[in-house]
């Protein structure tokens, strides 16, 4: 077999067979199919598709480059273990909020997470602003976590799916992100290896979020309810609205802040909607739906948990979070309803703010972004502060006010709105017994555990 024939065979519509996905992945990962052949693989795929079958054996493939995490529940009191992804957008810090709330619900969460990357803020670097977290954990140390907090929120070990992280970088580059087998894959591989029982996706529709429509949304949804099904994990999906940020703020430290305000019983209503809607998702998973987590936010409980993650990773969950040496009002360009605050610009004029990175290796200021003062619906009027931007070097306001330029949309005062719900709808839980069949042997690669 030779690259070349696997990509000839995307490029002219054919279906690839186990053999040929578990060869190029298998020869990516160890440096033996060149970066140029993968990325002409990758843009045939986006640009052809893959079947159901192909999908799977690609994830599973991506799956074996590395090793599958293992969460015995004897070492964790015999507990379930659940975790969740977002498929990423403006202001989405529910993570913080969520991790120990399910925990002191009786769950355990290991929340491994990554840093943001472009327009879309990134879990590890809103908690970093706290002094003193670490985002690395050994598994040993995690293990030892997640049996004594019951949540960790770490960063994700080399080790799982190695061929993914060298993918999507390389996706990154050639534009081949925006495919849903390639990013259902990618998503996934991720979330298996992590090893937990059950996973929630809450897949972000809308103007900040890789998915524009519901169609698309529902279509990745699905593919990713499936393969979770795949591989024994029990996977529910909520399609939930990106066109508006999701709270008051986005931006690191600011989104800290918020998130301790809704674990203290406050916070925005949407961000509360959102954290007990994916909660109820994630207890259902893990079989623990007789419990409310509006109860474990009233009696503190879910604080406490907090204050316990935060403080085995070396962080202080009293210490004052960094603030912001100069700030810019953005203000209502007329009276009348807010009809429309733009996510994909609120989170590009946080970017240009400092909350964000162009490079992976890029600093992030973890001060800097966007508190909002109004959402749509509300009355505003002509010259009120709408937003209030942060940063610590002044000279990006420029930018980010230009990025913000089409982002608010003020209508007459009593116009009517349709706006949409936040959680859109729900996809479904696919059980291992009636997805198994698409899976053949699993792939295996050398000096590796198979999954
Ligand atoms: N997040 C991922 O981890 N992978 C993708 O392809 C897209 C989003």
């Amino acid at each position: 077999m030779t690259a070349i024939d696997v990509i000839r065979a995307k490029r002219d519509g054919a279906t690839l067979s186990d053999e040929q996905i578990d060869w190029i992945i298998h020869g990516y990962t160890r440096g033996r199919v060149a970066e140029e052949q993968m990325a002409a693989l990758a843009m045939a795929i986006l640009l052809n598709g893959m079947s159901r079958r192909e999908i799977a054996r690609w994830t599973a493939a991506l799956i074996a480059s590395g090793q599958r995490m293992r969460l015995p529940a004897q070492e964790l009191g015999g507990r379930p273990t659940v975790d969740k992804h977002s498929t990423g957008g403006v202001g989405d810090k529910i993570t913080l909020p969520l991790a120990p709330l399910v925990a002191a619900c009786g769950a355990v969460v290991p929340q491994l997470s990554g840093r943001g990357l472009g327009h879309t803020g990134g879990t590890l670097d809103k908690l970093e602003t706290i002094p003193g977290w670490r985002a690395g954990l050994s598994a040993g140390r995690l293990l030892a976590q997640l049996r004594e907090v019951g949540a960790a929120v770490c960063a994700a070990s080399d080790e799982l799916a190695p061929a993914d992280r060298k993918l999507y970088a390389l996706r990154d580059v050639t534009g081949t992100v925006e495919s849903i087998p390639l990013i259902a894959g990618s998503i996934m591989s991720k979330k298996i290896a992590e090893g937990a029982g059950s996973l929630v996706l809450d897949v972000k529709v809308g103007t900040g979020a890789f998915m524009k429509d519901v169609g698309q949304a529902r279509e990745l949804a699905r593919t990713m309810v499936a393969l979770g099904g795949d591989h024994g994990v029990t996977t529910t999906a909520v399609l939930t609205d990106m066109d508006t940020p999701l709270g008051l703020t986005a931006g690191n430290a600011l989104e800290v802040r918020e998130s301790v305000e809704v674990l203290a019983g406050g916070g925005p209503c949407d961000v509360v909607e959102l954290t007990h809607a994916l909660a109820r998702e994630m207890l259902a998973a893990a079989g623990l739906d007789r419990i409310d987590p509006a109860d474990r936010l009233r009696d503190g409980s879910a604080m406490d948990v907090w204050r316990r993650m935060i403080s085995a990773q070396g962080g202080d969950p009293d210490a004052t979070l960094p603030r912001a040496r100069e700030s810019h009002a953005v203000v209502a360009p007329a009276t009348g309803v807010l009809a429309k605050l733009d996510a994909y610009a609120v989170g590009m004029a946080a970017w240009h703010l400092g909350a964000g990175r162009a490079r992976k290796e890029d600093p992030v200021q973890a001060a800097a972004g966007i508190e909002l003062h109004a959402k749509p619906g509300a009355s505003v009027r002509t010259g009120q502060p709408l937003l209030t931007l942060h940063t610590d070097t002044p000279e990006r306001f420029e930018p980010a006010v230009a990025a913000l330029r089409d982002a608010v949309t003020v209508v007459p005062p009593g116009t009517r709105l349709e706006l949409r719900p936040l959680v859109i709808e729900r996809v479904h839980v696919a059980t291992p017994r009636t997805m198994r069949p698409l899976l053949g042997p699993a792939p295996h690669l050398d000096g590796h555990e198979a999954s």
